[in-house]
């Protein structure tokens, strides 16, 4: 063989390796989006009149106490929000605190009445456990009364109430315990809940355990921008392995009290897809994936399996088994806001931050608006074989242009869901007015009422009038 042949032929064994890599490389994307498919509609072809929630489904608004009641002084939102970070910065955008927020302790009367005006008969939202216990072990009567009559309220007006045991907020008390960074202390908060459950399980048929686990410990836990402001992924993977315990232990505690076996006792899962930024890039698919895994999976395959997988690479591995997690949900409560796309890069401080896609409508919080995806949670919850009640859905929106159209879009996909078949029992708008968002404190409005902090007027936004319109043709069953 001559050189130049031979040299020919490397050329060649070289282009054939790097075909074939290119091939495999293709492949391993082939697979990762056949097993993940990026729905995504032509929205000039939809017809969004075709939404249809016929048959026995509720209406409702959600709301938690933190963020409308005011004056919640013995949280630990409340130290988080007069402290400040190493710098020396507020921890809420502007230095902003919950303060009075929208003084729904003393105005529910008023918001009950704005329930009815839009056509709602439901209504979810959380007690705060540091008013009803204070101290550990202190229970509140004047607290537990004060819920009793706005539960009592909300029926004779033929609004059903709904409870969240958990939204995000602890007792000081309980914080300074270490809250669910230690297992032990899963027991605090069974205790809350063997002595509220009883009290209100004449009125109250519908439970949700705990709010959004994932985003308790993502927030508090991954990026730190919620209390405790921790940046620790094993911790993280702890922490969303004892809240998950405390919602199973809940669960079981509630079945086996009086009136349990009736109640609707179910999870609230966040639903907020991690995508690739771009599918064709492998590093997008690798990251966004264990992403995905961690965020979503790691719960819903727990409720499925009874098996805790909590991994990402060089970061965290948490391996466990609980069988009384399997089945441990009445029904799922789904919280759908949008889809998060990361891009991959060798920077991992950044690595995390959502990249919103250019051609998507956006929403004035860090993520776009992303409809499909509603439909996709719908159908991967509805896995679980249960029920799927939607206990949050929403959009800040501080111009209102937008919120008419995410409505009918968001509507229609759910509705497709339900069309092909999940059993979609409810929905409850987030949120009835606009009210504490948490780290971005006022700012973002969500309420399908807009509140003057002020003066505390409430007025019905003109896009919120769509929400309006579906319930009144689609017709609202009333109660479960
Ligand atoms: C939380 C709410 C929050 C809403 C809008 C959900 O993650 O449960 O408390 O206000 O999203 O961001």
């Amino acid at each position: 063989m001559t050189a130049k042949q031979s040299k020919k032929r490397r050329w060649v064994k070289m282009i054939a390796i790097l075909g074939a890599i290119g091939v495999l490389y293709f492949l391993v994307i082939a697979v990762y989006i056949l097993k993940n498919p990026q729905t995504k509609w032509d929205w000039e072809k939809v017809d969004l009149s075709e939404i249809d929630f016929s048959g026995d489904f509720v209406w409702g608004v959600a709301a938690a106490a933190h963020q409308v009641e005011g004056n919640n002084t013995n949280n630990q939102w409340y130290l988080w929000e007069t402290a400040k970070d190493e710098k020396g910065n507020p921890r809420i955008l502007n230095g902003q605190k919950a303060g009075l927020a929208c003084d729904h302790w003393n105005r529910y009367s008023e918001d009950i009445q704005l329930m009815k005006d839009i056509g709602v008969t439901a209504y979810r939202f959380s007690i705060e456990w540091s008013r009803i216990e204070p101290k550990e072990g202190v229970f509140d009567t004047l607290a537990i009364n004060h819920y009793l009559q706005v539960c009592d309220s909300l029926l004779y007006h033929g609004i059903e109430p709904m409870i969240t045991l958990h939204h995000f907020s602890n007792p000081i008390w309980f914080e300074k315990k270490g809250a669910f960074e230690k297992a032990e202390n899963v027991d605090d908060f069974i205790e809350f809940v063997e002595y509220v459950y009883p009290i209100f399980s004449d009125k109250v048929k519908n439970w949700c355990t705990i709010n959004e686990p994932s985003v308790y410990v993502v927030d508090g836990y991954f990026n730190g921008i919620n209390p405790p402001g921790i940046s620790d992924p094993k911790l993280a993977g702890t922490v969303l392995r004892n809240i998950l315990e405390a919602h199973i232990r809940a669960y079981h505690l509630i079945k086996s009290l009086p009136g349990g076996a009736d109640a609707m006792v179910g999870l609230v899962k966040n639903m907020t897809y991690i995508d690739p930024y771009n599918p064709l890039n492998l590093g997008d698919w690798i990251l966004s994936s264990y992403a995905n895994r961690a965020f979503n999976e790691s719960t819903l395959r727990f409720l499925e399996t009874g098996k805790f997988n909590f991994v990402m690479p060089s970061m965290v591995k948490i391996k466990e088994e609980n069988p009384l997690a399997i089945g441990s949900t009445d029904f799922i409560g789904l919280n759908y806001y949008s889809h998060y796309t990361l891009k991959f890069g060798f920077d991992l401080d950044n690595a995390f931050e959502n990249r919103p896609l250019a051609h998507e409508i956006p929403t004035d919080m860090e993520y776009s608006q992303y409809p499909e995806g509603f439909y996709r949670a719908a159908k991967r919850v509805a896995k679980l074989g249960v029920p799927v009640i939607v206990t949050e859905n929403g959009i800040a929106d501080a111009s209102d242009q937008y919120r008419d159209l995410f409505i009918r879009r968001y509507l229609y996909a759910l509705s497709r869901a339900k069309k092909e078949g999940v059993d979609i029992r409810g929905y409850y708008y987030w949120s009835l007015m606009d009210n504490f968002e948490w780290s971005s404190g006022y700012d973002m409005k969500f309420g399908l009422y807009e509140n003057d902090f002020q003066t505390q007027e409430r007025k019905l936004r003109d896009g919120a009038k769509a929400f309006r319109e579906i319930i009144e043709k689609c017709g609202n069953v009333g109660m479960w």
